[in-house]
């Protein structure tokens, strides 16, 4: 034991302390977890008990020992490893790699911006509806084509039957019945449809709503914001056009087509060489919804609007297949890294 120590001392005082590098090989040696000094404490208990206390003493010191010399050589070497690294201290730091926004939360973001400016609050409303707010309360007769299982997914809740929202049209008759005109909101939301999935249509997608009610909206109004709308989002030269259609919640209802940019109306196979792109479905709340949701028909009109973000999503970035945005696929997804 004694020749132990003496050999240990003597490592110690010849170990060479002249790098970084050789203080740390020097502290896992003699004072790291797995040290050597521990195995000679642990076979203290074998010796005999009258030399016990002498080679603890002994032990003692050589600890000390190598912690001084450890402790000084560190304040030695302080500062040395940028050397011993090479690290050259005027590189230019590396670029932190930001994350990316999702395309459709980007284009969603930007939509609401653009009614923000003008004065629209936004809504939510659940996923999981009823059949009052999804159908009902919009006007959809009972045996509307809409309400079909091949539409809708129906949800068994309780004696309730459920749905999971075919469209964020739902929001608007929330908001109305339990706020008084006048009303000007907008509530983005994830849809669902029964749909095989395929490039062009998926099971679920995004909606934007838009409703405004108040005395004495008109069409002209509803005309005029959403030009304002498309030439905020797609430019100052784009265009709308109003095609008449049909909502069971809308009277009269439109469809509405934006100047294809992407040709300058020219003609492309995007727009089907018609120079027109469709991007929402509008028209004057049906006087059976405010009814509905217990407005007064007498006093207060509106109009709404609903769009597909997905659909925008496509225009403004050229990505056509639908099931691209939820794949989470990374090498899609970093494309659309923030600041690009
Ligand atoms: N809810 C319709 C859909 O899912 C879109 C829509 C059309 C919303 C006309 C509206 C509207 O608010 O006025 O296809």
């Amino acid at each position: 034991m004694y020749d132990r120590i003496e050999k240990l001392k003597t490592e110690i005082h010849e170990f060479e302390l002249t790098s970084v590098i050789d203080i740390e090989n020097f502290r896992i040696k003699f004072l790291g977890t797995k040290n050597c000094l521990k195995e000679l404490f642990t076979e203290l208990k074998n010796i005999p008990v009258d030399q016990r206390k002498e080679v603890g003493q002994l032990l003692n010191s050589l600890k000390l020992l190598a912690e001084e010399k450890y402790t000084k050589n560190q304040q030695l070497h302080l500062g040395q490893d940028e050397i011993i690294n090479d690290l050259d201290l005027t590189v230019p730091p590396e670029k932190n790699v930001l994350g990316s926004h999702h395309p459709l939360s980007l284009i969603r973001d930007r939509i609401i911006s653009i009614f923000e400016r003008i004065g629209f609050n936004t809504s939510e409303g659940p996923e999981i509806e009823d059949d009052w707010h999804n159908f009902s309360a919009l006007n959809f007769a009972q045996e509307h084509p809409a309400r079909d299982m091949q539409d809708t997914f129906f949800i068994e809740k309780g004696a309730r039957e459920m749905v999971l929202r075919t469209h964020t049209s739902s929001v608007q008759v929330r908001v109305m019945e339990s706020n008084k005109p006048p009303i000007r909101t907008i509530s983005a939301g994830r849809v669902y449809r029964n749909e095989a999935i395929s490039s062009r249509a998926h099971c679920f997608f995004h909606q934007i709503e838009g409703l405004y009610i108040d005395k004495g909206v008109s069409f002209a109004d509803l005309k005029q914001t959403l030009l304002c709308f498309a030439k905020e989002l797609f430019g100052t030269n784009a265009q709308i056009r109003m095609r008449p259609s049909y909502f069971p919640f809308t009277e009269p209802s439109a469809e509405v087509d934006i100047s294809c940019s992407l040709c300058n109306q020219k003609g492309c196979t995007v727009c089907k060489h018609s120079g027109w792109l469709e991007i929402m479905g509008c028209g004057m709340v049906d006087p059976n919804v405010l009814n509905a949701c217990g407005i007064d028909t007498k006093t207060y009109s509106g109009y709404a609007f609903g769009m597909g973000v997905e659909r925008i999503a496509q225009l403004k970035y050229r990505v056509g297949d639908l099931r691209l945005y939820s794949e989470n696929d990374v090498r899609f997804l970093k494309q659309f890294q923030a600041g690009v």
